[in-house]
């Protein structure tokens, strides 16, 4: 249910694509429904993502030497075609394509910006599974996004910090880069003897040889592109089952390990605290990649195993923890309900330090308040950023933690905590959007919440009341 002035946003945001959707209906049966389209339909990344097909798994084959910046991959992408398929794209940007097959037959390909067209010899039917495996090569570097941060590859002195949110894993390996494909997870990375290669999900094996070591990870639960990692560089490693049986591997750049120690020593009880408020810890596998990167400047919530940039502080290590629920387990389907991600795990840091002995959620909804009138804050609505420019700006966090505050205070906390846990239980593994949250706020609580959300998410500058 959009309130009026986030309706406005969508309709001028989307026309793009109803054009697009238009063009393509025009063109008649002949090509409409055949070619796969170069993108998902985000306007925020109108070629982020792709359609005609959707992505079950990627087994991902790869090699990397820090020192010259090589690497070598080989993707093996297993796929449903949701329409016939006579040409399709990945995106991949930057590296070197050797060699593309479909169900182990040759395909034609070329590249065209940061879409790897392929053209199957035969096409793909749709609603059958196929199989595209892509040979590439190369020196992997990292995007930069609309708001000058980088994402994906990022070199560092003894390896990568690789970080994907929102379009960098196109940077290292073909994806269909849009978290509204999400899939499950292989990873082979095969590194230098001393050299640790750190992925998602948990760690199925190790095998050195010739002075190379190959680890192989396993995120079985659907991931979006974004969240995959394959961090490289040379780590203190640490594992341990956790109590309640989880299993945790930490790898730590041994110049942040003292500094990261007492705040990683919390994230057993951390994840436990958060499964007792969120409801069940939603993957196999846990830990954390501290990996000293100040070229990325920035924490991400790698599924299963967040990545740090430097020795996390305690409030960043819920934030990012928090996120394996709201945002890797419950994923967006467009970029501009960001706040769905970054609004909660905001939140997810007052309600720890509120039941830790710390400053209450109220007095951190009222010290934001209290900010002026022109401050950042209030610049736009929290779930209408604009464009991609803004998706992680101050709105998005702290406002988007303010609106929770406000939907807690109408509701109560027994409603609150149960829509929480609903919220990730109904839509685990899955994807959400804003217009579903507020659909469950109003069904749990029975009352009409529309005003509440118009003028703490859907509108911008400072509302009247706190
Ligand atoms: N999702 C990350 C967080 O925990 C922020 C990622 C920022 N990414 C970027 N390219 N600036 O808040
Ligand atoms: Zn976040």
């Amino acid at each position: 249910r959009p309130a009026p002035d986030r309706r406005g946003g969508l309709v001028a945001a989307g026309l793009p694509i109803a054009v697009v959707a238009l063009l393509a209906a025009a063109a008649g049966p002949a090509t409409a429904g055949t070619v796969g389209s170069s993108g998902a339909g985000d306007p925020y990344f109108v070629l982020a993502g792709n359609g005609g097909y959707n992505v079950h798994h990627y087994d991902l084959t790869l090699g990397y030497d820090p020192k010259s910046r090589h690497l070598d991959g080989r993707a093996v992408v297993t796929a449903r075609a949701t329409q016939r398929l006579t040409r399709f794209d990945l995106d991949l940007k930057g590296l070197k394509v050797a060699r593309v097959t479909v169900d182990g037959v040759k395909a034609a390909f070329r590249r065209d910006g940061q879409e790897l067209v392929i053209t199957p010899r035969t096409a793909v039917r749709k609603d059958k599974e196929f199989r595209t495996t892509v040979t590439y090569a190369g020196t992997p570097k990292p995007v930069t996004d609309p708001d000058g941060s980088l994402d994906g590859w990022i070199p560092t002195d003894d390896g990568a910090f690789v970080a994907g949110e929102p379009q960098g894993a196109m940077t290292w390996f073909p994806a269909n880069n849009h978290p509204k494909d999400k899939a499950s997870y292989d990873f082979a990375v095969t590194v230098p003897d001393g050299t640790t290669a750190v992925a998602n999900g948990v760690l199925r094996g190790k095998k050195t040889s010739h002075g190379r070591t190959t680890f192989r990870w396993r995120q079985s639960e659907p991931m979006a592109a974004y969240l995959a990692t394959a961090t490289v560089g040379r780590f203190k490693v640490e594992q341990y089952t956790a109590p309640g049986g989880l299993k945790v591997y930490n790898a730590v750049d041994p110049r942040e390990a003292s500094a990261s120690a007492p705040v990683l020593k919390k994230l057993p009880s951390v994840l436990a605290w958060e499964s007792k408020v969120f409801g069940p810890y939603p993957f196999h596998g846990a830990g954390a990649v501290v990996d000293r990167a100040p070229q990325a400047g920035y924490a991400l919530e790698t599924q299963a195993r967040p990545l740090y940039d430097r020795a996390p502080d305690l409030s960043t290590l819920v934030h990012e923890s928090a996120h394996q629920w709201f945002g890797d387990s419950v994923s967006l389907t467009t970029w501009k309900d960001i706040w769905l991600n970054e609004g909660f795990a905001t939140y997810a840091e007052w309600l720890y330090d509120e039941q830790h002995g710390g400053r209450s959620a109220q007095k951190a909804f009222d010290a934001l308040y209290a900010s002026a009138a022109d401050s950042d804050l209030w610049a736009f609505p929290p779930a209408n950023p604009g464009s991609g420019a803004r998706i992680f700006d101050t709105p998005v966090y702290a406002r988007g933690a303010m609106a929770l505050h406000k939907l807690r205070k109408a509701v109560g906390d027994r409603t609150f905590f149960r829509i929480l846990r609903t919220w990730a239980g109904d839509h685990r593994d899955g994807h959400g959007t804003t217009a579903q949250f507020i659909r469950l706020s109003e069904r749990r609580s029975g009352k009409d919440l529309d005003k509440l959300f118009h003028t703490w998410i859907g509108t911008k500058g400072k509302p009247s009341q706190p």
